[in-house]
């Protein structure tokens, strides 16, 4: 499996946002698809995530114009949701499950090893942009514990040498 890099567009261009034609296009398709505007936020906003690599606040405040909404209530959704990025995200975002099923078969090893191999612990980043690490409740494959989410793909039983082998194969793409 090949895990696609994220692409972050930079903060300065996502100050202001409007959206070109074809985002319009993909917006108004997925509007055709929810009763209300609102009920179609989740979808608009991972359609931006997708485009920008990314939700900033020119990102929130283009939605809100958008649906129809305020800022404010945009920004309650993103914030309550950890696959919404607030900040430009590393290439290869590690998002370790920590809830139970994966804790007890070996999660903070991975975390650990992790550590050792990157310098990072939860909620930081390389230096180099590469690897972020995010500690993410149950990602609904406990039966895959312990589970690791690369972007947007699982990696599931991972063992510390499986976790090597990843890490090695993501920085060579580089
Ligand atoms: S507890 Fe980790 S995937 Fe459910």
């Amino acid at each position: 499996m090949k895990t696609q890099a994220i692409s972050a567009t930079p903060p300065e261009q996502l100050q202001q946002v409007t959206f070109d034609s074809a985002m319009e296009a993909r917006i108004e398709e997925l509007l055709q698809r929810y009763p209300t505007k609102r009920a179609a936020l989740l979808p608009v906003l991972w359609l931006c995530q997708e485009r920008y690599g990314w939700i900033s606040q020119g990102v929130i405040e283009a939605v809100a114009r958008r649906l129809g909404e305020s800022p404010a209530f945009v920004e309650g959704v993103v914030s309550f949701y950890t696959m919404f990025f607030r900040q430009p995200p590393a290439k290869y975002v590690l998002q370790l499950c920590v809830t139970l099923s994966c804790e007890l078969c070996g999660a903070q090893r991975l975390a650990q090893r992790i550590k050792e191999k990157l310098g990072i612990g939860f909620g930081e980043k390389t230096a180099d942009g590469v690897f972020q690490l995010v500690g993410v409740e149950c990602l609904g494959a406990c039966g895959g514990a312990p589970v690791l989410q690369v972007n947007q793909d699982y990696y599931e039983h991972m063992s510390e040498e499986a976790l090597d082998q990843l890490l090695e194969e993501l920085a060579k793409e580089q």
